[in-house]
């Protein structure tokens, strides 16, 4: 039997990051981690306990009931993926939301919340058969995982992309609104502290701004098999 790999996709926010690693999970018989789903829902805590008003975050507040947070993936047979579970309450649609978007780069710079978040995440993937994406999987996560990808497109597509699937799911909201959350999450996520958004020397840039779900699929799928049959 071939050796099973850990998959790590890293990249710029809406980058369709997810949807390629949620199929191509699928198609390998890998289980599929979505970080980001972690720390929207670390978030969406952090704004129920009121720790961000429009002024600030109260991180050290946030640090204190770290603890109490319990994050956990539960897999919906009928959708085909995990949805995220914050302390035993289904949050998958809250976490989308604009409002989480907004807030969710400046709870991600909190290196303690990263840390909690890491250890989980490496120990999701000890057994190999992973594909994880998110900001610093290559790098920090899963610094040897056997093959790295790293997505990005230009600014306005992806807020095009984020703008359609924010107004299909009923949400109000403006393209220059969707645009700005980009353009604002690409620059909090590359120049934070702790962990910033880089790509690993040894990840291959994937730039999709021109190219169809079908062909990136195709591509990528190809250097995953490419990788397992060297194993
Ligand atoms: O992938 P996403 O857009 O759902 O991620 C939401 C935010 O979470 C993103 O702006 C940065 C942060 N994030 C991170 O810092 N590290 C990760 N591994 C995943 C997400």
């Amino acid at each position: 039997m071939q050796k099973k790999i850990t998959i790590a996709i890293d990249g710029y926010s809406s980058t369709g990051k997810s949807t390629i690693a949620k199929q191509l999970a699928k198609k390998l018989g890998y289980i599929y981690v979505d970080t980001g789903a972690m720390y929207r829902a670390v978030t969406l805590f952090a704004m129920q306990n009121g720790f961000i008003d429009s002024e600030k975050t109260n991180a050290s507040a946030l640090v204190k009931l770290l603890p109490k947070i319990d994050l956990k993936f539960v897999y919906n047979k009928d959708l085909g993926f995990a949805e995220m579970f914050l302390n035993n309450e289904n949050v998958e649609k809250e976490i989308r939301s604009l409002d989480v978007s907004k807030n969710v780069s400046q709870i991600a710079t909190i290196a303690e919340v990263r840390y909690k978040l890491v250890e989980m995440q490496k120990k999701m993937g000890i057994e190999k058969g992973i594909v994880m994406d998110g900001r610093d999987i290559g790098t920090v996560v899963f610094p040897d995982a056997e093959l790295k990808l790293f997505m990005t497109a230009s600014a306005e597509k992806r807020a095009t992309r984020r703008y359609k699937e924010l107004l299909d799911k009923g949400d109000k909201v403006t393209f220059d609104d969707v645009l700005k959350n980009v353009q604002q999450r690409d620059y909090i996520d590359s120049n934070r502290e702790f962990s910033p958004l880089r790509q690993a020397a040894d990840a291959i840039e994937f730039d999709n701004s021109d190219m169809g779900l079908e062909e990136q699929f195709e591509r990528i799928y190809n250097y995953a098999i490419r990788v397992i049959e060297k194993q």
